[in-house]
């Protein structure tokens, strides 16, 4: 956590003390971000799809859950989050299939619960090489149920960092039945 920068955990910390129940840490990596949610008082557990991340986290942090598992299928029953933190780990997801993970959370996070998401923010969707495998910069601006609709449209940005919280909503998405579960990033399973 050393590494990561003062406003971030600032923001995050401040993210998770609004929230009445467990956050789950989508996309995990090595379970530091779980880690901090913890130690801050928020019952927090983390998810991801590629066993090492999982493994080293589970030796890290002894005390905590950690699952090897999809953001598109969550083991997570209904309505059972206060809040999902999606931590720089949707950056790689194609922008046609960025709903599917976008639904899952919301099934998962009760009303009223929240969604942070870090990403890479650029005037339109823009693939970019990433030090681990190609990666996506979004805009701003719009909801998420726009993102893959408006997605076509889009074509290229400037580069910056970002952070935003986005409003969740049950009814904000559409399931599409032919969407297959976790086929994102397979250079990362
Ligand atoms: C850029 S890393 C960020 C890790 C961590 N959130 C952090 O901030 O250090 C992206 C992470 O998302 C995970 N990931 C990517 N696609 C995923 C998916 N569909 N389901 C679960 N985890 C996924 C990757 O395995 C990786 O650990």
């Amino acid at each position: 956590m050393a590494r990561t920068h003062p406003s971030d955990r600032a923001l995050v910390r401040h993210w998770a003390d609004g929230l009445a129940r467990p956050v789950l840490d989508a996309g995990c990596g090595p379970g530091q971000w779980t880690d901090f949610l913890a130690s801050g008082g928020t019952p927090a557990h983390g998810l991801d799809l590629v066993p090492d991340f999982v493994a080293r986290a589970r030796q890290q942090y002894p005390s905590l859950r950690f699952d090897l598992g999809c953001s598109e299928a969550l083991p997570d029953a209904t309505g059972s989050l206060g809040g999902v933190l999606a931590w720089y780990s949707l950056i790689h997801h194609e922008p046609d299939a960025i709903g599917l993970p976008l639904t899952e959370f919301a099934r998962v996070i009760q009303p009223g619960g929240g969604l942070l998401i870090g990403y890479f923010e650029g005037a339109t969707v823009e693939k970019f090489d990433h030090a681990v495998t190609a990666a996506y910069r979004w805009p701003a601006d719009g909801s998420p149920d726009s993102w893959p609709r408006r997605a076509s449209r889009w074509s290229r940005r400037t580069p910056a960092p970002r952070r935003a919280t986005v409003p969740t909503g049950r009814s904000s998405l559409a399931v599409r039945p032919d969407w297959p579960i976790c086929n994102q990033s397979p250079s990362l399973r």
